[in-house]
C-alpha cells in the first residue's frame, strides 16, 4: 500500500486528527462561504455496493458545496461488479479517474481491502457489520455541539450492538476521551462483540451490559438508539423469525424519555424503523436529524483533510500492513462476511496475538 492517506478506522489516526477534523468542521459550520472553491478541479468516485442516504448523499453534497465533481455507482449491479470484477480492480481504475474514493460495501474488511490497489485516499463509509468511521465523525461533532464536550459522559447505546458498525466505530473512539462509561443495552443475542469488550477492558474502561431501557435511562447523559440491522442477519427462515423476535424489543417513546435527564441528548444514525416512535422528534432532546446534518459539515472537513493536507496535519498510527512475523501464511479467516473470503490474493490476513488468531481485515478473532 502507498503512503496515501486512507480513512479505514479512526484508530489508524491519534486523538488530535480526530479533533483537529471536528474544529474545521466547526470553522465551516460558521463561515461556509470560505470553502467554497477549495476543491475545485477534484473528484470523489462514491462507491456504494450497498444501500444509503445520509452517508452517500452528505458526502456527495460536502463535495459540490467545496466545488468538486463526483463519479460513481450506488447500484452495483450496473457496474463492472455484476460482470464478475474484483474489488481490486474496480478500485484500482476508479482510482484513476478520481482524486478521492468514498467506498460502502456489505463485506467486513473490504474498505482496507480496497486501499491496497487504490492510487487515491479510500474513506470507509462502511463495511458490513464491522466500522463506520465517518459516522463517528458525525457523532464526534454532534456530541462536541449538543454536549459541549466528549469527555466524562455517561453514554447507553441501545439496539442491536452485535451487527451495527455505527456503534463498534463510536466506542472506540470516544473511549480516547476521558472518564467516559458506557452502558449497552441489548438482547444476549445482540450484544456489543468480544473484541470491543476485550479492548475496553484492556483500557480499564468501565462499561455496563444490561437488558432494559428503563433501568438504563435516568442516569444516562447520551442515549444512542440504534436499529435492528435486518440485512445482517441469516437470510434462512431461522434467521427472519430471530429479526422478527429482535425487532420490537426496545422502543424509545415519550413515556420512557420522561425518566431521562433534563439535558439527556438522543442520538440515532438513521435510518430509524421502530425503535423510536415518532412523537420523541417533538422533544427538544432529540437530536438525531441534527446530527444527520453535522454529518455534512464534517465530511466536508474530512475531504478537505485528505485531500488538502494544509487544512490539518495527518500522521497515520498505523502499521497494520507492514509485514511482521506474526502474520500467518495460508490461514483462513473464519468470519464467513469478512472479504478475504471473496478477494482470494489478499495478504498478510491473520494475526497471532495473545488472545488468538485476529483478521488484518475484519478484526474478526478466532
Ligand atoms: C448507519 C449505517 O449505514 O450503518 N446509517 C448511516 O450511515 N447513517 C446505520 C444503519 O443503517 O442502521
Amino acid at each position: 500500500m502507498e503512503n496515501l492517506n486512507h480513512l479505514i478506522d479512526l484508530n489508524d489516526y491519534p486523538v488530535k486528527t480526530w479533533n483537529q477534523i471536528i474544529s474545521l468542521a466547526q470553522l465551516i459550520m460558521k463561515s461556509p462561504g470560505t470553502y467554497k472553491g477549495a476543491c475545485t478541479g477534484k473528484i470523489m468516485g462514491t462507491l456504494f455496493y450497498e444501500p444509503s442516504t445520509r452517508t452517500q448523499m452528505s458526502f456527495q453534497s460536502a463535495m459540490l458545496r467545496l466545488g468538486g465533481g463526483i463519479i460513481g455507482f450506488d447500484n452495483p449491479e450496473t457496474s463492472s461488479t455484476s460482470k464478475g470484477e474484483t474489488l481490486g480492480d474496480t478500485t484500482k481504475t476508479i482510482s484513476g479517474y478520481s482524486h478521492l474514493i468514498v467506498m460502502r460495501h456489505y463485506l467486513e474488511g473490504a474498505a482496507k481491502a480496497a486501499a491496497l490497489t487504490a492510487d487515491c485516499p479510500i474513506i470507509n463509509a462502511g463495511d458490513g457489520g464491522h466500522l463506520h468511521p465517518t459516522q463517528t465523525l458525525t457523532d464526534l461533532l454532534t456530541l462536541t455541539e449538543e454536549k459541549s464536550r466528549l469527555s466524562d459522559l455517561n453514554i447507553g447505546i441501545c439496539g442491536d450492538l452485535k451487527y451495527g458498525r455505527t456503534v463498534h466505530s463510536l466506542v472506540r473512539a470516544i473511549s480516547h476521551y476521558k472518564a467516559n462509561r458506557f452502558t449497552f443495552i441489548s438482547t444476549p443475542e445482540l450484544c456489543m462483540p468480544d473484541y470491543i469488550k476485550a479492548e475496553l477492558i484492556e483500557r480499564g474502561i468501565s462499561f455496563y451490559e444490561v437488558p432494559t431501557l428503563e433501568s438504563a435511562l435516568p442516569q444516562l447523559d447520551v442515549l444512542y438508539m440504534t436499529r435492528i440491522q435486518r440485512e445482517r442477519f441469516d437470510k434462512s427462515d431461522e434467521g427472519k423469525k430471530e429479526y422478527e423476535k429482535q425487532k420490537k424489543i426496545f422502543t424509545l417513546d415519550t413515556k420512557k424519555l420522561k425518566t431521562g435527564k433534563e439535558d439527556l441528548i438522543v442520538m440515532h444514525p438513521l435510518p430509524r424503523v421502530d425503535e423510536i416512535a415518532i412523537e420523541v422528534d417533538d422533544d427538544p432532546r432529540a437530536v438525531y436529524f441534527k446530527q444527520a446534518n453535522y454529518g455534512m459539515y464534517v465530511r466536508m472537513a474530512l475531504i478537505l483533510t485528505l485531500l488538502n493536507h494544509e487544512h490539518s496535519e495527518l500522521v497515520t498510527t498505523d502499521d497494520s500492513m507492514a509485514i511482521t512475523n506474526d502474520f500467518v501464511s495460508n490461514a483462513q479467516c473464519e468470519n464467513l462476511k469478512c472479504i478475504t473470503r471473496y478477494e482470494k490474493n489478499l495478504k498478510n490476513r491473520l494475526v497471532k496475538t495473545a488472545d488468538g488468531l485476529v483478521c488484518n481485515y475484519c478484526d474478526y478473532c478466532s
